[in-house]
């Protein structure tokens, strides 16, 4: 019934500002969350690894195998594969029955929700947590330690945090290490150098493992894998540019060491899930890690390390 005088509707509360979205998909195997700006990322809860992170723009700054394994049934190629708690393989520490760079990447994480902080001024932060009650009995029998890891992911307008926390939930001490196997996509791997291993010593996995110092920038033309320990230590940036202009910039938290890998042309031939075959060609492999050493953690205690990557 019309009203002569219908009451003023009232004051709409201020809207709060957009979100970001986080939504799962895939039966709840992936997790996609968008800015309000466009930016976004895409995670697998397998190996809680980060397979896409695209700026507000929708360019993409991580390779991907288009035959990586998203099915659960290994771990990914590309993106962000987590190392723990071995890099490589070893006869000893504790590893000795662990696969080539342990089961993070290549188990089932629980996503244990989104917040913001503080530290995601614009951005959004996402949880995601593995322990020995999450591995299935083969794992266990592998590394028969009581542990959790608690793997955060900040997003953010220009840049992604990714922090790793490992505790000792268990009895007795155990030995680790860690690795974030950053896949970065490139337009060109010749016209790709890293700055900030200047003078860094480092192992060379592609000549007999010998010892040696860098010198200037790393350039590339061969198949590369290399274990450095940076110079001037964790909080010194490693700078990946590309034609001269800088495009990614590293910053570590508590991870000493970084690995550099592309596999060229023979090793790429030779892997099974790297596609296309040429694609070394678009990717480059820069890894903070503690991987030189072992970490021992006893009773009780926690390790925390980090890294965020700037687009610049
Ligand atoms: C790098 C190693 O970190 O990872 C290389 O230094 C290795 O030696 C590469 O080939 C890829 O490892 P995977 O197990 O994913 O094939």
């Amino acid at each position: 019934m019309e009203r002569a005088r219908k009451p003023t509707a009232l004051a709409t509360t201020p809207g709060l500002p957009p979100q970001p979205q986080v939504t799962l998909t895939d039966s709840n195997a992936r997790l996609t969350a968008t800015l309000p700006t466009g930016e976004s990322i895409d995670i697998l809860l397998h190996g809680a690894t980060i397979l896409s992170w695209k700026d507000a723009a929708g360019r993409e700054n991580f390779w991907l195998s288009d035959a990586a394994k998203l099915d659960g049934s290994g771990a990914a190629r590309g993106g962000i594969p987590i190392v723990f708690p071995v890099f490589g393989t070893s006869d000893g520490h504790g590893a000795e029955k662990l696969p080539q760079h342990g089961f993070a990447r290549n188990s089932r994480w629980e996503f244990l929700g989104k917040s913001t902080s503080e530290a995601a001024k614009e951005g959004v932060k996402l949880d995601f947590g593995l322990s020995s009650q999450n591995l299935s009995d083969d794992v266990r029998a592998q590394w028969p330690y009581t542990f959790g890891l608690l793997y955060s992911v900040t997003l953010d307008r220009g840049s992604l945090n990714t922090t790793l926390v490992v505790t000792n939930d268990g009895d007795v001490p155990f030995e680790f290490q860690t690795l974030l196997h950053n896949y970065f996509r490139v337009d060109d791997i010749e016209k790709v150098t890293v700055t900030g291993f200047e003078d860094a010593p480092y192992v060379d996995k592609v000549d007999q493992f010998k010892t040696k110092s860098q010198a200037g920038p790393v350039t590339f033309a061969g198949e590369t894998d290399r274990v450095y320990t940076p110079a001037q230590g964790p909080g010194h940036p490693l700078v990946i540019e590309e034609d001269g202009k800088p495009r990614f910039r590293i910053v570590r938290d508590n991870l000493e060491d970084a690995v550099i890998f592309n596999p060229w042309v023979d090793k790429a031939q030779g892997m099974g899930d790297f596609e296309p075959k040429d694609g070394w060609k678009k990717m480059l492999c820069v890894e903070p890690g503690s991987v030189s050493k072992w970490q021992t953690l006893e009773k009780g205690d926690a390790f925390e390390a980090a890294q965020t990557i700037y687009l610049v």
